[in-house]
């Protein structure tokens, strides 16, 4: 790993409840991708990151309208929202009043696992795919699935299938050393402590309706030409790096 390299993957390191993720990309990848990756800004307060890409880059498989409601509102309303539980436990803390305790710890869950997720997924696509992955996540894929065509159907089966609202996570556990598929509903629910998300596919339905309406697996399959493979190896490298 290069010296430029190890730092971006320090600088962008993820950090929220409960869990620590590593997200980077090869130094040759523009600065966009950097500030893409942010959870949080100058003053340590979770921050929309902006889009490493144009809101119409996705298209034909992601419609420019989905994109924009999609960042600007939704993701930028679980920034929102993990920013007022961490407001709210600060004040029970201070004033040792911690009857709403509870309430404010899912909301961090939710409302923090929500922009995690989402920083995850606008860095999962690209308007430049660069094929299938490569190099040792290319081995660890033949390895812990067999084949790119066995992983590819059951993380799209997996995806497709999560009940209600959620996603469709590749991530790398790091306490048995293997990659594994996750389904996650709404945004914290059924996820696997320990585990690292490589790659991640939103099937709310704000992700996809607008162009798909009912058809999911239509869009679960179509996303598989956008799917950001340079991403998600970074991310593999750094995570299995922490491993070691
Ligand atoms: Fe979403």
């Amino acid at each position: 790993m290069t010296e430029s390299r190890r730092d971006f993957l320090k600088a962008t390191a993820l950090t929220t409840a409960g869990a620590a993720l590593g997200l980077g990309f090869d130094a040759a990848a523009d600065d966009k991708l950097t500030a893409a990756s942010r959870l949080t800004d100058a003053q340590g307060q979770y921050a929309l990151p902006p889009l490493p890409y144009d809101y119409k880059a996705l298209e034909p498989v992601i419609d420019e309208t989905t994109v924009r409601l999609h960042h600007d509102v939704h993701h930028k309303a679980y920034v929102d929202g993990a920013n007022n539980a961490l407001k709210q436990l600060a004040a029970a803390r201070a004033d040792g009043n911690f009857a709403l305790v509870k309430h404010w710890s899912r909301e961090l869950a939710f409302h923090g696992s929500g922009h995690v997720l989402h920083t995850l997924y606008w860095t999962s696509l690209t308007p430049s795919p660069g094929g299938e992955p490569k190099g040792d996540l290319s081995k660890a894929i033949a390895a812990d699935f067999g084949d790119l065509a066995k992983l590819k159907a059951h993380l799209t089966k997996a995806t497709v299938a999560v009940e209600a609202s959620g996603w469709g996570v590749l991530a790398y556990q790091a306490l048995d050393r293997r990659l594994t598929v996750l389904q996650a509903e709404k945004h914290q629910d059924l996820t696997v402590w320990g585990a690292t998300p490589l790659l991640v596919i939103d099937v709310w339905e704000h992700a996809y309706y607008l162009k798909y309406q009912s058809k999911r697996a239509d869009y679960v399959a179509a996303v598989w030409d956008i799917l950001d493979w340079t991403a998600a190896g970074l991310r593999f490298e750094a995570a299995r790096s922490a491993a070691r």
